[in-house]
């Protein structure tokens, strides 16, 4: 946990509430935070429902752990540490999302336990659902999309995970999807649309969305 430094900053609350933009979409919002070796299909599968989200008119949004490090966590590398300071922010960043009424999917391999746990913590009961996308460190680097696997294997990249550093597996994840075993991205996309069905993320129960609005 990064200590606050700044003084004098007080917490503003706005009138408008994130039940209110949940009214407003339609559909609940949550983060879906999606943890796996890099090669996995994390960010596939995220962008695959991401677009099938898109097609029915409901708000989401991907947070990918590559396009991230170009930008907002650039100055973070690959130690425990750094990974652990990446995850708290992008934990921040999702947590925002679901406030903003948004259905957040991220896309890092998150590989540390302790560190998933502490973004539960920074959420809701229901704001915050894992999703383990599961495969063998060999099917990983058999598919090898970035030639990573291989530079790692010659010592070209120092910590890589699932070589030389630690991923640790998700005891009680919401989801698990094993893409070793089924790797059509349509098939493993359509599981996560249904699990978001199957808890009644994409709708509003009736009487939240016919409530009167009192400000
Ligand atoms: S995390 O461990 O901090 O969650 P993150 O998901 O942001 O990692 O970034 C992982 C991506 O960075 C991988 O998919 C890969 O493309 C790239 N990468 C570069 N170096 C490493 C490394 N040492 N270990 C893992 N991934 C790396």
């Amino acid at each position: 946990m990064i200590k606050q430094r700044a003084t004098n900053v007080h917490w503003h609350e706005g009138d408008i509430t994130k039940a209110d933009r949940e009214r407003l979409n339609g559909h609940r919002a949550v983060c879906l935070w999606f943890t796996g070796l890099s090669g996995s299909g994390k960010s596939t599968i995220a962008r695959e429902v991401e677009k099938i989200l898109y097609e029915r008119g409901i708000h989401a949004y991907v947070l990918d752990g590559d396009n991230i490090r170009h930008g907002l966590n650039k100055d973070l590398g690959f130690s425990p540490e750094d990974r652990s300071e990446n995850i708290r922010r992008i934990g921040e960043v999702a947590k925002l999302f679901v406030d903003a009424g948004f259905i957040v999917m991220t896309a890092f391999i998150s590989p540390y336990r302790k560190d998933r746990d502490n973004v539960r913590k920074l959420m809701k009961e229901g704001e915050f659902a894992e999703i383990y996308i599961k495969c063998t460190i060999d099917v990983c680097e058999a598919r090898d999309p970035k030639g990573l696997y291989k530079k790692a294997r010659a010592g070209e990249i120092k910590e890589f995970t699932g070589i030389s550093a630690p991923y640790e597996e998700p005891v009680n994840p919401e989801l698990v999807i094993d893409t070793s075993v089924e790797d059509d991205v349509r098939v493993n996309a359509s599981k996560v649309v249904a699990f978001l069905e199957e808890n009644g993320y994409l709708q509003i129960p009736q009487e939240v969305a016919s409530a009167e609005v009192q400000k």
